[in-house]
């Protein structure tokens, strides 16, 4: 058990904030079914539930694998007091449509467009429309709704906070532990392996994502998979690697470049650390998310570099490894974020150059009230060396 979860999250006002966000989406009840947001908001990480939320109350439906598990955490946690939970005994949409059909004043039920599947819709809607011809009631238009659990999602609380700095403070060790594997005659599938055992004995879960070991040539991808690739020297080598504590991702990247060292590769790395350190600068509440990636993006420019900068300069962290807020372009996002205390993100600059390879450098970010903290602490030097090195 760590620290963290002895303290049991505010699982109760998550709830109580979703109920009012309801109204403003056009809804008078939400389906939830994206598994991050059902353990966001009641604690549950089975691999496929429903949690129906409306002023009347909430109901968690589960099938048998889950029922005793989610039952047995209602009774005793902290919030959730007043959860129900009804087991799904033939289908997950039949026994929504019954919690639906049996709750007064629901005439517009919200399902999560981006985390039900069209099949599961399609049953779901058809399953209402059985319950509605077989009695007196009208079954609840069914509507589309994004981001309203992604969006509370997004300000992490204290406890949150505590367990992502406690994440991005051992992934830094992994980090630094790491380095001295990274080397000639190796393959980036070792060197992979090598990370992996590496976040598992610093305690996390798992691997937050496929870890990246991307040399030479390979470089220039920026999402490429490690392979049976020998390092050569004078490889440029990108290490892209994450860890998954107590739910929560954390996220980091270092390029180095083994001996000899190269100018042009060189020139790269010195641009992308500038991008990085610019963009960390331009962090502040009260700013749009873009405004960061636009930071980043100027100093390549200026550097005649920006076609080669083609992912967004970072994304959000939390129960998800990939969340809200974007740092991205204007207009590449459904929203531009303003920035708040308590968000935490990327920030992931880099360059590709086919031919010459790749350099990205990434940190975890916190926004603070008098600008930033970044969370993640390795330094950044071409020869991978760390702090006490
Ligand atoms: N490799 C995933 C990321 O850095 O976003
Ligand atoms: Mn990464
Ligand atoms: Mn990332």
């Amino acid at each position: 058990l760590t620290r963290n979860a002895l303290v049991s999250p505010p699982y109760g006002g998550r709830l109580a904030f979703l109920v009012d966000a309801l109204g403003g989406a056009g809804v008078d009840a939400l389906l939830v079914t994206h598994p991050p947001n059902l353990r966001y908001l009641v604690g549950f990480d089975g691999s496929l539930g429903a949690l129906l939320v409306s002023a009347g109350g909430s109901t968690l439906v589960v099938d048998g694998r889950y029922i005793t598990s989610a039952s047995a955490r209602a009774a005793t946690t902290p919030g959730l007091e007043n959860l129900r939970i009804e087991l799904a005994d033939r289908s997950l949409e039949e026994a929504v449509a019954r919690v639906v059909m049996g709750s007064a004043g629901i005439f517009n039920l919200g399902v999560e467009a981006a985390a039900i599947s069209l099949s599961r819709f399609d049953r779901l809607s058809h399953t209402l429309g059985m319950a509605e011809a077989a009695g007196d009631l009208s079954a609840p238009r069914l509507r589309a709704t994004e981001h309203l659990v992604e969006r509370a999602r997004m300000v992490k609380d204290d406890g949150e906070v505590a367990t992502l700095r406690d994440a991005a403070r051992r992934l830094s060790g992994v980090a630094a532990a790491v380095m001295s594997d990274v080397r000639a005659g190796r393959t980036e599938h070792e060197v992979a392996a090598d990370i992996d055992a590496t976040i598992r004995r610093a305690g996390f879960e798992r691997s937050a994502f496929e870890t990246i070991v991307a040399s030479g040539p390979n470089s220039a991808l920026p999402h490429a998979r490690p392979g049976g690739r020998t390092l050569q020297p004078g490889d440029g080598v990108v290490l892209d690697f994450g860890g998954v504590y107590d739910g929560y991702c954390v996220d980091l990247t270092r390029t180095v470049q083994l001996a000899p060292l190269s100018e042009e590769f060189g020139r790269l790395f010195d641009a992308v650390s500038a991008a990085h350190a610019a963009a960390i600068r331009a962090v502040a509440p009260g700013v749009p998310a873009s405004s960061i990636d636009r930071a980043a993006r100027l100093v390549l420019e200026g550097l005649g570099l920006a076609e080669y900068f083609v992912h967004g300069t970072g994304h959000g962290l939390g129960l998800e490894v990939h969340e809200e807020p974007r740092l991205t372009k204007p207009g590449s996002t459904q929203t531009d974020e303003t920035l708040m205390p308590g968000m935490v993100f990327t920030i992931e600059p880099g360059v590709y150059v086919p031919g010459l390879g790749g350099v990205r450098i990434e940190d975890d970010i916190l926004v603070v009230r008098q600008g930033c903290e970044v969370l993640t602490d390795m330094p950044i030097d071409r020869l991978g060396r760390s702090r006490d090195e």
